[in-house]
């Protein structure tokens, strides 16, 4: 496994990688890996010729009262990691080497969908999310690169950029991944004290909710809704930033499950802000 921290080596790094068509797999991430990261890779390892991972945590992404700082960092561990995944390449680039000239003057416009729900509680992340996704694309040219249907409004907002930017990249979403108790896996529930670590669960609780409800014939998005709300709001740790039921395909909010349709979920459990999901199949 290589590990590149200069952008200009990771460049040649892949092309030499591509040559002769070989096909490559990208995965990109903000490190501390868990087992969503993992799988993501394993995803990547299974179905291409060569993988290439990225681990950088994008200060533009970020805003200025969020954790850039605190975010967990460990890549001696991640590197481990990725060896034992069989990982071909990883680029650890510093700041400094992503953003050579200092904050980027030109960025990627990530359109409508960029300003609602996540969009709306934190201005610029997606904006910082898609340059950052297209600068990496560009670097690597991938022949397909692999997101977690986690977080699913960035997937969505990176296939919008894909298709409308003509990126030549497939993009592989991929289930998420759980804890044995049902929360979603995250560099972020590190932060948790264990109280709010428990307090965590209401929110799977809530989606499974809905997936019941869904099961039983109920098609109306309200009392979906309603039930993963339900959840959160009987939790005295947790404060619920939204629940929505958006169309898979368009993320626009939608009133019945006609067609595949996703039950997103986002509160803050004391400090720390987590987010989850459901895909709900009529
Ligand atoms: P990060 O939060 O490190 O996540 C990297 C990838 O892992 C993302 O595609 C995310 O959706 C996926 N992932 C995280 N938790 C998961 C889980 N429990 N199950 C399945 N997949 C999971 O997302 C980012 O980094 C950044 O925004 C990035 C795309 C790298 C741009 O900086």
């Amino acid at each position: 496994m290589e590990v590149i921290r200069a952008a200009a080596d990771f460049r040649a790094a892949c092309e030499a990688a591509r040559a002769g068509g070989r096909s490559l797999g990208f995965v990109p991430t903000m490190g501390s890996f868990h087992d969503g990261h993992l799988s993501l890779v394993r995803r990547a390892r299974g179905e291409r010729e060569v993988v290439a991972v990225s681990v950088f945590v994008n200060p533009l992404q970020f805003g200025p009262h969020e954790d850039f700082e605190a975010y967990p960092r460990d890549l001696d561990r991640d590197l481990g990691l990725a060896r034992a995944e069989g990982v071909d390449l990883v680029f650890a680039p510093s700041v400094e080497e992503m953003y050579p000239g200092g904050t980027p003057a030109v960025t990627v416009d990530p359109g409508p969908l960029a300003e609602r729900l996540e969009g709306a509680i934190r201005p610029g992340h997606f904006r910082g999310v898609s340059t950052v996704v297209a600068k990496l694309f560009h670097a690597v040219g991938p022949s397909a690169a692999y997101f977690g249907e986690k977080d699913a409004q960035q997937l969505a907002i990176v296939r919008r950029m894909v298709r409308d930017l003509s990126f030549p990249i497939e993009l592989v979403g991929c289930p998420i991944v759980r804890e044995r108790d049902g929360v979603a896996m995250s560099s972020r529930n590190a932060y948790l004290s264990p109280e709010e670590r428990v307090a965590a669960r209401c929110l799977s609780r809530g989606l499974s909710r809905a997936q019941a409800l869904l099961a039983a014939g109920e098609r109306s998005a309200q009392p979906l809704v309603a039930a993963v709300r339900t959840e959160v709001d009987e939790e005295p740790l947790a404060a619920i930033d939204y629940a929505v039921m958006v169309d898979d395909e368009t993320f626009e909010e939608v009133q019945d499950v006609t067609s595949p349709a996703r039950a997103l979920v986002a509160a803050r459990i004391g400090k720390p802000r987590l987010i989850d999901n459901v895909l709900l199949t009529p």
